[in-house]
């Protein structure tokens, strides 16, 4: 599965900032428009999003902590206005947090086996101040509904509560718990069925055979998770026909003849069978070299990861997203060129990992991947941003 490129890949970025005036100008117009109101629901046509007939470029940050960290309205304005400020679009955020003690801002509570959403003001009202912030700075949200990591809550903590084990994949395949999650989702989701600012739900953060212990029942298969992928999918849509629905995954290729990780299926993923799924409108993946083992040329194996992508994107005709990547040195260098890969392949759109903005409580979590507004990669987001926009109206 893993392709060489072979037009050789040559970097469009310099010179950056000077640049990033210009192409910001000849779209400041549109810009101007898509940023004055969020109204009606994006679609997918082809390879594309659309709205209102027209190509709507999915573009912008990762910001998982917008409501989870117990942020004020105004941090939340501010959190927006930054990521705007490149020109961004889209924003995805995490629209789960599932507690056993309640603690701060959380969605879900735990008691003996037994799941209580919290509406309240620490709860699902929260979430409606994150999509108002986001949409007063024309950003539209990516929402994640669970975790295939422990980090707020997630999956384990389904199946720790209903199924009395800690098998991981579990959360995929036993009946309990799929049902439970579907009350979940069906409780989120609902709340939001006539809101524009929502771009997609997505099912999962990152769904894998195993999660953050590594333990797992040993029957967990690639075809497993496209059949949960399957049947989640067509239950959002069942309940929300507004709303587009996405993964959330890594984007793994499933080719047991590579001998390269992200290739070869060892995580339970197939992504082009997921990509085929019907009720699935549009692809994701992810893109961490240096954590995937990809250490010798970690910037050429992600332009390549990236063409990959493509490739299949255009087999499929569907969307597809890099909706997180990352590299924590040498940034601009890494992210020119994924940048650059992204317009010249045709990838329909993608989201850094991750903002970050300096708020009246302190700087936002940092964990090694965050730009803030000062920070050099800042400015070749704002330019990147605008080659997509351009790349897509032409
Ligand atoms: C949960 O179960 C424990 C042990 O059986 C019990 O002591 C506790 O009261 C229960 N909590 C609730 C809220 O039912
Ligand atoms: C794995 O699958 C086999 C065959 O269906 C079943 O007998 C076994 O109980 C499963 N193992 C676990 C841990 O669920
Ligand atoms: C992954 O899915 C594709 C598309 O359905 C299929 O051709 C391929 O054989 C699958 N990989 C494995 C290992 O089954
Ligand atoms: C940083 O990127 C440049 C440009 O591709 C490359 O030549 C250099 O080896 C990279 N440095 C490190 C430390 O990875
Ligand atoms: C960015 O601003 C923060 C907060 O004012 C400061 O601590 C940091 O050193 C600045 N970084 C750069 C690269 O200027």
């Amino acid at each position: 599965m893993r392709l060489r490129s072979v037009i050789p890949f040559v970097t469009a970025f310099a010179p950056l900032v000077g640049a990033a005036s210009i192409v910001e100008r000849k779209h400041a117009a549109r810009d101007a428009t898509s940023t004055s109101a969020v109204t009606g629901y994006v679609k997918t046509s082809g390879q594309n999003f659309v709205l209102d007939g027209e190509t709507f470029t999915v573009v912008g940050a990762n910001s998982y902590w917008v409501g989870l960290t117990g942020l004020t309205t105004s941090e939340m304005d501010q959190t927006f206005s930054d990521i705007a400020a490149v020109g961004a679009t889209a924003v995805r955020t995490w629209g789960f947090n599932d507690v056993t003690t309640p603690s701060g801002d959380y969605y879900q509570l735990w008691t003996n086996g037994t799941a209580t959403v919290n509406y309240g003001p620490t709860g699902l009202e929260n979430f409606d101040n994150v999509v108002a912030a986001a949409k007063a700075y024309g950003i539209r949200l990516i929402v994640t509904l669970t975790n295939n990591w422990d980090n707020y809550g997630g999956m384990d903590v389904y199946v720790s509560e209903l199924t009395g084990t800690d098998y991981h994949d579990y959360f995929y395949s036993d009946p309990v718990v799929i049902a439970a999650y579907k009350t979940y989702v069906n409780a989120f989701v609902s709340r939001y069925i006539d809101e524009p600012g929502i771009l997609a739900w997505e099912l999962a953060n990152e769904p894998r055979c195993a999660g953050s212990t590594g333990v797992t029942s040993g029957n967990c298969t690639a075809p497993l998770i496209t059949s949960w992928i399957a049947e989640m999918s067509a239950y959002i849509h069942s309940i929300d026909s507004n709303h587009l629905v996405g993964i959330g995954d890594e984007g793994f290729f499933d080719d047991p003849s590579s001998t390269d990780y992200p290739y070869q299926g060892g995580e339970g993923i197939n992504f082009t069978a997921n990509l085929a799924v019907p009720t699935i409108d549009f692809g994701t993946a992810h893109l961490y070299p240096l954590s995937w083992g990809e250490t010798e040329d970690p910037i050429e194996w992600g332009v390549e990861w990236i063409e990959n992508h493509a490739t299949a994107q255009k087999a499929q005709n569907k969307p597809v997203l890099l909706e997180e990547f990352g590299i924590t040195s040498n940034k601009t260098e890494t992210y020119e060129a994924w940048y650059s890969a992204i317009v010249s392949s045709g990838l329909t759109g993608d989201l850094i990992w991750q903002a970050g903005s300096y708020l009246a409580s302190g700087p936002t979590p940092n964990d090694g991947y965050t730009v803030y507004p000062n920070d050099t990669v800042y400015g070749l987001e704002a330019y990147a941003a605008g080659q997509l926009k351009a790349r897509n109206a032409a």
